[in-house]
Formats: C-alpha cells, sequence, structure tokens
C-alpha cells in the first residue's frame, strides 16, 4: 500500500520538501498551510510537473486537517523563517504557539503517524511537539543535523576539490551556533580529515558550518530551504522504507552521551518505528566538552517555553 505522508506549512522548506517526496513516487502528499488557496495551488503545480518529470500526481492541498487522515509520517514545517540579525532562538514564542497548535491538529488525525520537526528553534520545538502530542520520545524526531552535515560536506569538497559524494562527515549537538562538527569521524574517501588538512584549515571549515545557516540568510533575507527540504525528505524515506539509515537527527536523550532529558542532534537509526536506536560514536575529550556546552544551549532555549 502508498504510504501517507502529511507536510504541515506549504512555505519554502514544506513546499521543498512535499515536492521531493511526491518525486520519489511511493508516498501520497498532502500540504496544508493557512494560507488560503496557497497549498492548493503549490500541490497543483508539482502535480503538473509529474506530467514531465514521470511520476504518478499524488498531492492533495489543504487549509484542514481532514485529508490529513492516517499519515504514517508528519513534517512540520510551520512558523516564522529567520530573517537577517535574527538568531533560530529568536523565533521561539511564535513558533511555539504555532508548532503546539499544527501538532494538536495533525497527531488528533493522524494518531499512529511519526512526526519529524523542522521548524526552529528545532531543538525546543521537539519539545513541543512532544510535549503537545504526547507521543512516545521514539516518535518525535528532528531535522537539522543532516542539513548541518551537508553544509560541513560540501565546504570540505570544496577545500579539497572532491565529490562531495566522497565525503564522510557527522555534525551533532543543537541546531545552533554551538553544533559540533565532529572532525574526528569526518573522513575523505576513507582518509581522516586531518590528514588531509592543516588545522587551520580544517578550524575554518568548521567554523562556517556553525554559522552556515545564517551565512544562507544574510545572502537570501530569509533562511535557506533546498538543502532543509531535502534533508527532511531524507528523513521521511528512511521512515517510510524502513531503511534504517544512520542519520545525524534530534533525538531525546535520556543518558546517551551524558545527556538527560534534553533533543539534541545526535547518530540515530531511522525505521518505520521512528528512532529505533541512538548510536554511540566515540568522542574526542574535546568533541564532548563541546556537546556538553551545545546541550546547555539548548536548555536555555528550552527554559523559555510555556511547555516543556
Ligand atoms: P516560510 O515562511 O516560507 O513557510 C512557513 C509556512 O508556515 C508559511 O507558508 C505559513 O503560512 C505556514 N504557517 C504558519 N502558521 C501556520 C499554521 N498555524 N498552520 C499551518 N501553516 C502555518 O518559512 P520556511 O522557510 O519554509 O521555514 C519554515 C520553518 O523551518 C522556520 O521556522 C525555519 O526557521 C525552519 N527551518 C528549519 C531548518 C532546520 O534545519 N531545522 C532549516 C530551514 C528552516
Ligand atoms: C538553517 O540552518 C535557519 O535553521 C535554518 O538554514
Amino acid at each position: 500500500m502508498r504510504k501517507k505522508i502529511t507536510v504541515v506549512g506549504a512555505g519554502n522548506v514544506g513546499a521543498t520538501c512535499a515536492q521531493e517526496l511526491a518525486r520519489r513516487d511511493y508516498a501520497d502528499v498532502v500540504l496544508v498551510d493557512i494560507i488560503p488557496n496557497y497549498p492548493q495551488g503549490k500541490a497543483l503545480d508539482v502535480n503538473q510537473a509529474a506530467a514531465v518529470l514521470g511520476y504518478e500526481p499524488a498531492m492533495v492541498g489543504s487549509n484542514g486537517y481532514e485529508e490529513t487522515a492516517d499519515s504514517d509520517v508528519v513534517v512540520i514545517t510551520a512558523g516564522k523563517p529567520r530573517t537577517p540579525g535574527m538568531s533560530r532562538d529568536d523565533l521561539v514564542s511564535t513558533n511555539e504557539a504555532i508548532v503546539s497548535a499544527v501538532t494538536k491538529e495533525a497527531v488528533k488525525h493522524s494518531p499512529g503517524a511519526i512526526v519529524v520537526v523542522v521548524s526552529n528553534p528545532l531543538d525546543a520545538m521537539c519539545h513541543v511537539a512532544k510535549a503537545t502530542s504526547r507521543f512516545k520520545k521514539h516518535r518525535v524526531v528532528g531535522m537539522a543535523g543532516i542539513l548541518d552535515t551537508a553544509r560541513f560536506s560540501t565546504f570540505i569538497a570544496h577545500e579539497l576539490d572532491v565529490s562531495v559524494k566522497d565525503v564522510t562527515a557527522v555534525v551533532l549537538g543543537g541546531h545552533g551556533d554551538q553544533m559540533v562538527p565532529v572532525v574526528s569521524a569526518t573522513n575523505v574517501g576513507g582518509i581522516p580529515l586531518p590528514e588531509l588538512l592543516p588545522r587551520g584549515r580544517i578550524s575554518k571549515l568548521v567554523e562556517r558550518t556553525k554559522f552556515g545557516g545564517g551565512e544562507l540568510v544574510s545572502l537570501l533575507g530569509t533562511s535557506a530551504w533546498y538543502a532543509p527540504g531535502a534533508a527532511a525528505a531524507q528523513m521521511v524515506d528512511s521512515i517510510c522504507l524502513d531503511e534504517k539509515r544512520i542519520l545525524p537527527c534530534t533525538a531525546y536523550l535520556e543518558g546517551e552521551y551524558g545527556i538527560s532529558g534534553l533533543y539534541m542532534g545526535v547518530p540515530v537509526k531511522l525505521g518505520t518505528g521512528g528512532v529505533e536506536e541512538i548510536v554511540k560514536l566515540k568522542l574526542t575529550a574535546d568533541e564532548k566538552k563541546m556537546l556538553r556546552a551545545s546541550a546547555a544551549a539548548v536548555r536555555e532555549v528550552v527554559g523559555v517555553l510555556k511547555k516543556k
């Protein structure tokens, strides 16, 4: 039977994610937004692209949740994006209200779904979706690590003039400026990164990755969407197709990596059950210290939520 995926928020990230998923051709996609006619228009456009690109037109746009009933996965991208000068964390109270409202409606109609959160500030919004849905921790997971890792991989590939396909990188921690690009787990064609680049060059790539979202905001005037939409779609694939990929995602930690009661970016096994395992990666003492600092930054934002 075809899978069913709901994407809430038909803006830049939601529409890109929905379009990526429609092109995969294994699921029916419902795109929801509060703006009248907007998700319907986007769905019609994506369906018409099917005639050119050769997939079945299977997207529906809606301003309500009836059509979303019994979705396997719900992706939440509703909310405000960043604008220049604004940090991801500045969005907290506006987006808490939005994420809470859409989660409530979405899970009412799809009580068996896995929820993938994209809205920022990401780690805190995962707490909001978990608290509102009352789903078990493995059924609410956030997208950030795949995007942050994609940025790090891209910078490494450009620096070394190699294919990005041969770069294996990992970025963990919160989706903020204190994220942790894990250099000790990064290699190119199997060769550890520190053997390929001097420490100073690596530090520059690490810093650019940490502020990668802000770089896009200053270029675009709003936050990025192609890579974020593709990253969320990759998570949906792994869940719907039970691929059991090991991907950096934002998962609820209860002691793993020495962190408890907090959503943080860690490598997880993603399958039909959602977060099926939190994978333990050996970190250096410095990386562990950075992860603790990142956790403290996430806790601060979570601390200002109305509902934890
Ligand atoms: P956008 O402004 O293009 O789209 C957001 C959409 O949400 C709008 O169409 C808006 O009408 C809709 N929306 C607002 N309230 C709603 C509600 N109650 N119900 C249904 N729809 C509602 O923004 P964009 O660029 O798509 O970003 C969306 C979110 O994703 C932002 O919070 C942004 O910061 C975040 N983001 C997160 C990333 C990550 O790595 N986790 C990466 C990129 C963006
Ligand atoms: C990004 O990293 C702003 O979270 C958004 O592009």
